[in-house]
């Protein structure tokens, strides 16, 4: 273990795996974790992990900005996912212990990195969970109205969602425009926020109050330890696959040729402003590299486990979105319950409510996962000294962590009760791009010329001209297309959505020099990059990793850009003000 005062001090590899830093005492199992995950397991746990909100939420309003051409980008973001799971699978190979993207940084960046990264994880983990939290919601309420079970509007939905629906509602108003130029959701706020009680100067009591309850009780249940996770997991997933099958097979008969026309109506910028919803779906694969304490070969199984996980959900999203906007527009599908509220649409009502039941447990099964893994992240965190020491206390009976547990929990659940998902998707999709492009430049540092003697490691394929290359022909693609469909998208919304131009306003398709940006920074990384590539010889499958993430970084404009690097100084103030001190390095050091 290097024992210097720098900021790149680093935990070398041997020192890793010597000091595993994994929950041993801790769990229900004296004297270690068990070695019993087999690569069936960990295929389920992945799929258990990545099938949930995504799927069952957000692709509504993703194929309602992008047309059915949205499934092409679930192919294309499968693709960026796929190069950084091997990435990865060859950090699991090679650092086989828990703590995941973390603890690689911590070998191959050093500690200033493994911090950020650990603290952009929470944007995956526990604020991920708040998006899983808000769709739940909305399933639990429209299964609840279904049978019969009223939920005052103002207990469903998020403070600010209210808010902005009744705002854009008076804007509709006040312009003496027709109440039908807002969206369904806008009036279902305006609604929650003049039926609310009024606390206080006008604010009104608008809380989303099934999100906050299956947080609670959700953490509950991993505060008291999972002993038959894995078996409620394996469970759960065949849940959801039956009921993703069905949706696929059912659906299929209902499919009218015509909704797929037009195929991409907001041309490749609508299809873009998916990005964060349809990466959202996929996010969760790398939460098996967690349990490779617990595989029986994690060197053999994890990367295969991976690449079966996303193969598997890559070709179920894809199917979806085809199904989906193929039973009814595209249009009609900007509601936070799309795959249930299609069957209703097409006089299913029965299979709409067991698409409603399933969705409603997939999902919990998605918030348990995310539950586990954040805590169990702030363990390791803690062990190395960077947190408080109180956030590895194991509960005495239940052997779980438990205060990093209740802080995770109300992490997740107070602001599940206020945000507005939008908000939170996006804010969850660049924090795990970021983790991923790191994981990404973490294997071009340990092994750029694909040498290493792990089990597994990412095939190497000489990225001197290709890179250039590839950047080149994508650079062309990108503006050819993007020039194009930015300014039809930007006509449309304005003529047919004005509720969208908020949206565009904060975000990527609007004008501005701030918004360009992230795409300036992005451009000049591309070039030294290809530079680095040219004269290094540098290993071709990381490096697109590496590229690929941080282009879908630039697609999510430059307002959450700014709330994410805010996140990452308040997390720099943490670590210098506590961790750099604190950390083992650092004593050992001393
Ligand atoms: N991929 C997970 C979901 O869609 C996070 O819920």
């Amino acid at each position: 273990m290097s024992s210097d005062k720098s900021l790149f001090r680093r935990k070398t590899i041997a020192a890793i795996l010597q000091n595993p830093p994994a929950d041993h005492e801790s769990t229900s199992s004296p004297g270690g974790l068990e070695r019993h995950l087999t690569v069936r397991d960990l295929t389920a746990l992945g799929i258990a992990a990545i099938i949930g909100a995504g799927i069952f939420s957000t692709i509504g309003k993703a194929s309602l900005d992008g047309g059915p051409a949205v499934s092409l980008l679930f192919v294309f973001t499968a693709v960026a996912c796929a190069f950084s799971a091997l990435c990865y699978a060859q950090f699991a190979a090679t650092i086989p212990v828990s703590g995941s993207a973390y603890t690689y940084a911590y070998a191959s960046f050093g500690e200033l990195a493994a911090w950020i990264i650990g603290w952009a994880l929470i944007m995956e983990y526990a604020v991920g969970n708040i998006v899983v939290a808000i769709s739940w919601s909305d399933y639990f309420t429209g299964l609840m109205e279904g049978i019969g079970v009223h939920i005052p509007l103002w207990l469903t939905m998020g403070t600010q969602t209210g808010h902005a629906g009744y705002e854009a509602v008076m804007t509709i108003m006040q312009a003496g425009r027709p109440l039908t130029d807002a969206t369904p959701a806008q009036l279902e706020g305006y609604k929650a926020w003049t039926q609310a009680p009024e606390l206080f100067n006008g604010f009104h009591f608008v809380v989303d109050l099934p999100a906050f309850t299956i947080t609670v009780l959700i953490t509950a249940l991993v505060y008291t330890g999972i002993k038959e996770s894995k078996n409620a997991s394996n469970l759960l997933v065949l849940l959801k696959l039956i009921i993703v099958f069905i949706v696929i097979a059912v659906g299929a008969f209902y499919v009218q040729p015509a909704n797929w026309h037009p195929f991409a109506p907001h041309g490749v910028g609508g299809v873009l402003k998916g990005v964060s919803a349809v990466f959202f779906a996929y996010i969760g694969f790398d939460a098996i590299s967690t349990t490779a304490e617990e595989c029986k070969n994690p060197q053999r199984d994890l990367p295969k486990a991976m690449m079966y996980a996303l193969i598997i959900c890559t070709v179920l999203y894809v199917l979806i979105t085809l199904v989906l906007t193929g039973m009814v527009s595209y249009k009609e599908l900007g509601v936070g319950d799309p795959l249930s509220f299609v069957f209703a649409k097409v006089g299913l009502p029965r299979l709409s409510g067991l698409v409603a039941v399933s969705a409603v447990f997939a999902m919990a099964s998605v918030l348990l996962v995310f539950q586990l893994g954040q805590p169990r992240i702030w363990l390791t965190m803690s062990r190395d000294g960077l947190l408080p020491q109180v956030f590895s206390k194991i509960h005495p009976r239940f052997h779980t962590p438990s205060f990093a547990t209740i802080v995770t929990g109300f992490f997740v659940a107070v602001p599940a009760l206020i945000l507005n998902m939008d908000l939170v998707v996006d804010l969850t999709s660049i924090g795990t791009l970021f983790a991923f492009a790191l994981v990404c430049g973490g294997i071009l540092i340990i092994d750029p010329y694909g040498r290493s003697e792990a089990r597994f490691k990412v095939p190497y394929i000489n990225g001197q001209w290709l890179v250039p290359l590839i950047l080149v022909v994508g650079a062309f693609l990108v503006v050819r297309y993007n020039a194009a469909s930015n300014h039809e998208f930007l006509l449309d919304i304005s003529g047919q959505r004005g509720w969208l131009q908020t949206d565009a306003l904060s975000g990527r398709v609007s004008g501005g020099f701030a918004h360009q940006i992230p795409t300036l920074v992005f451009f000049l990384f591309c070039i030294a990059l290809s530079v680095l590539s040219f004269r290094k010889k540098l290993s071709l499958l990381p490096t697109l990793g590496l590229l690929i993430n941080l282009y879908l970084m630039t697609e999510l404009g430059i307002s959450n850009w700014t709330l994410f690097f805010v996140w990452l100084l308040i997390g720099l103030m943490v670590y210098f003000g506590y961790g750099y001190k604190n950390s083992k390095l650092n004593r050992m050091a001393a």
